[in-house]
């Protein structure tokens, strides 16, 4: 199999056997972080744009890291620093940059859709690194596979998400990559900010922390995103706290093996209690490192194309061999000289 899509704006429309697809070709990458030279030459002479207008810690440089690994030059651009102080549309800007000839523009924007705008251009691929409250693509590939490597298959295992789900892009692309992986999703928080038209996914809804995490296999918590709350979801941050902190008591309704995922940044003792985030069910830094290897695994995907698709054409000619037993594999250990072993995949 090959990965068809031109840019990555989102999990929504990518079928479960493309998002196993990226996953395992993510997992192959893992290990390239683990060697003491942590880098290969697949993205050689290429360019990787990194576009934020919002603050960000660790998907920027998650973003900077995975192309500097894959070897490509990576350029960091915040809307703080750049001409969009001076009045330039978002429109002007990518059309400036992708004149550079970037292999690929990366872009966070606080609103909603701005990545599939720029896609519309067509000038290079767009990777969607968190748009307004809509997708957040790379955050649930990272949190799926972290749950992955320590429950193994996601089919049948029940998953959590707990908080500001109204407001959450994370939330949103993992009910997607989440329910077509199989899993069921049950989604808990303040009434208000539990939107009803989550249910059209087959999600349940909760608003009793203890009752929602009943038997779940992990638990993903949300920061409350009050930079993006127009009004007063909930009395207050206490009350808040008192009803949906993650406390080590409230723990004990999940399965004895439970993991806990954030996706940062976390604010302890609001959404999370530090004896839980820093706790031996935390997964959380898992998330980060896995976060890399996601990057990596999409940057490649989207700037080789033209590759695959003359690998395509010697598959077509016979002239690839092991991929038998298999609908779904890990792209081939084409990063490196290092022979990646083509893995059956199952999940
Ligand atoms: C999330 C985001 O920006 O959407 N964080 C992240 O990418 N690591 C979640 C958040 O800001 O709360």
């Amino acid at each position: 199999m090959t990965f068809s899509q031109r840019h990555f704006l989102g999990i929504e429309g990518l079928s479960r056997d493309e998002l196993l697809f990226v996953l395992n070709t993510a997992e192959s990458f893992r290990e390239i972080s683990e060697r003491e030279v942590k880098k290969v030459p697949t993205l050689r002479g290429k360019t990787i744009i990194n576009l934020f207008y919002e603050s960000s810690t660790r998907t920027r440089s998650s973003f900077e890291i995975a192309a500097k690994r894959l070897s490509a030059d990576a350029i960091n651009i915040s809307a703080s620093t750049s001409s969009v102080n001076k009045g330039e549309t978002l429109m002007d800007t990518a059309r400036n940059l992708c004149a550079m000839r970037p292999a690929a523009l990366v872009l966070r924007h606080p609103a909603s859709g701005a990545p599939h705008l720029l896609a519309r251009l067509n000038q290079c691929p767009v990777i969607n690194a968190g748009d307004g409250t809509h997708e957040h693509p790379t955050q649930a590939l990272l949190d799926v596979m972290t749950i992955r490597e320590h429950l193994g298959d996601i089919y049948g295992k029940t998953v959590a998400i707990v908080g500001d789900i109204l407001h959450s892009r994370v939330a949103r692309s993992n009910i997607l990559a989440l329910t077509t992986l199989g899993a069921q999703v049950r989604l808990i928080g303040p009434p208000t900010l539990l939107p009803p038209e989550f249910s059209r996914w087959g999600v349940e809804r909760h608003t009793d922390l203890r009752a929602g995490l009943a038997g779940v296999d992990a638990i993903m918590m949300l920061r409350l995103q009050r930079e993006r709350q127009t009004r007063n979801f909930f009395p207050s941050l206490d009350e808040y706290a008192r009803r949906f902190c993650l406390t080590v008591e409230a723990l004990k309704e999940a399965k004895p093996n439970v993991i806990i995922l954030h996706p940062g940044p976390m604010n302890r003792g609001v959404e999370i209690d530090s004896r839980v985030a820093d706790g031996p069910y935390s997964v959380i830094l898992e998330q980060v490192t896995n976060g890399v290897a996601v990057r990596m695994a999409v940057l490649y995907l989207l700037t080789t194309q033209e590759r695959l698709a003359t690998q395509d054409q010697s598959v077509a000619h016979g002239q690839a061999v092991g991929q038998e037993g298999s609908d779904v594999q890990a792209e081939p250990s084409a990063w490196d000289e290092h022979t990646v072993p083509k893995r059956a995949v199952g999940q």
